[in-house]
């Protein structure tokens, strides 16, 4: 079985967790909407990630909606002292599948108790607020007032911690003078290196950061370097992918979603493969800075 621990460590939350952890977001039926077709199956890959020693969850309420949530509930409850879940709030599924910002005091509200009834606990480990200014990626402007509801609900002890999805580094800003914000989850991956700046400053804050995508999402990374490099070293491209985000800072963890067994195990087996320096420089020629997936 994978040594995970081999990938280290970093506090999230004030709590100890793996750098190597597991989205949950492909467990809902297709478009994130409904089901899954392989409902024994989903619950399998979350047996199977806790059994492996995955101590980081995430997850959200609007994933299915509802559906994710009651699927670690099922899989996981009661859970181990150390797991570590954290959900998003911010956004409603409409009947039609579609992504609707969801931003009011009384959403947000109703978005926590939603987290907390269909989890099956009675406070919320880590609650990201994810902004909606534009669904695809980080717009500015401001977050004073949701995120000043979501402190409230904290203050109310229903949420132990704060964090931020889909933001900029100036809404980050904003939000540590209203908040203790203890994570960051944006698009991030080796194609798509827009938040490179914001990385390195948010390790020199001691601040974990959580790429979402880390394997490009719904169009899994493709690129001759990646290939050549996994070849190279005897491993796959998806554990290439991986291994660089692990090397590329020590505040980054990861959050890789699948619903296959196969899939988590080659993905949780990224943790014993260290990535040959030279190797960073190759696939580093993959992202700019500008570079899109
Ligand atoms: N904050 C946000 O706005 C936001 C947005 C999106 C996602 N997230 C979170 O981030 C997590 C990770 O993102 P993600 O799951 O969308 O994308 P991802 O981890 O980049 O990639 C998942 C995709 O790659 C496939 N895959 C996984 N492992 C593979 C492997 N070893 N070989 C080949 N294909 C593989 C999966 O399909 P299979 O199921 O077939 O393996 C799935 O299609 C999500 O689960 C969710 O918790 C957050």
């Amino acid at each position: 079985m994978t040594d995970i621990s081999r990938a280290g460590t970093f506090t999230l939350g004030g709590r100890t967790v793996k750098r190597l952890g597991y989205g949950a977001m492909q467990l809902a039926g297709p478009g994130v909407f409904g089901p899954p077709k392989d409902r024994a199956g989903a619950l399998a890959v979350l047996r199977a990630a806790a059994a492996a020693g995955v101590n980081h969850i995430d997850t959200s309420d609007f994933y299915g909606p509802h559906i994710t949530n009651q699927l670690i509930r099922e899989a996981l409850h009661p859970y181990p002292g150390d797991l570590v879940i954290v959900t998003k709030i911010g956004a409603r599924r409409g009947e039609d599948g579609s992504w609707n910002p969801a931003f009011a005091t009384e959403d947000l509200t109703r978005a926590v108790h939603d987290n907390l009834r269909n989890l099956g606990v009675d406070v919320l480990d880590i609650v990201n607020l994810r902004l909606m200014f534009d669904i695809h990626g980080p717009a500015e402007g401001s977050i004073e007032a949701p995120l000043t509801a979501l402190a409230e609900l904290q203050r109310q002890g229903l949420v132990r911690h704060i964090g931020l999805s889909n933001v900029t580094a100036r809404q980050i800003a904003q939000g540590r003078g209203i908040a203790d914000i203890v994570c960051v989850q944006n698009q991030y991956n080796l194609a798509h290196r827009h938040d490179d700046d914001l990385i390195d400053e948010l390790a020199a804050a001691g601040i974990p950061y959580v790429p979402f995508f880390p394997l490009g999402g719904f169009t899994p990374l493709q690129a001759t370097e990646l290939s050549d490099v996994a070849a190279r070293c005897g491993v796959t491209p998806m554990q290439v992918a991986l291994a660089w985000l692990l090397r590329r800072a020590a505040n980054i963890l990861l959050i890789p979603g699948t619903a296959s067994l196969d899939h988590l195990r080659e993905n949780l087996g990224a943790a014993e493969f260290e990535l040959p320096q030279d190797a960073m420089a190759v696939l580093d020629r993959i992202g700019t800075k500008d570079g899109a997936p």
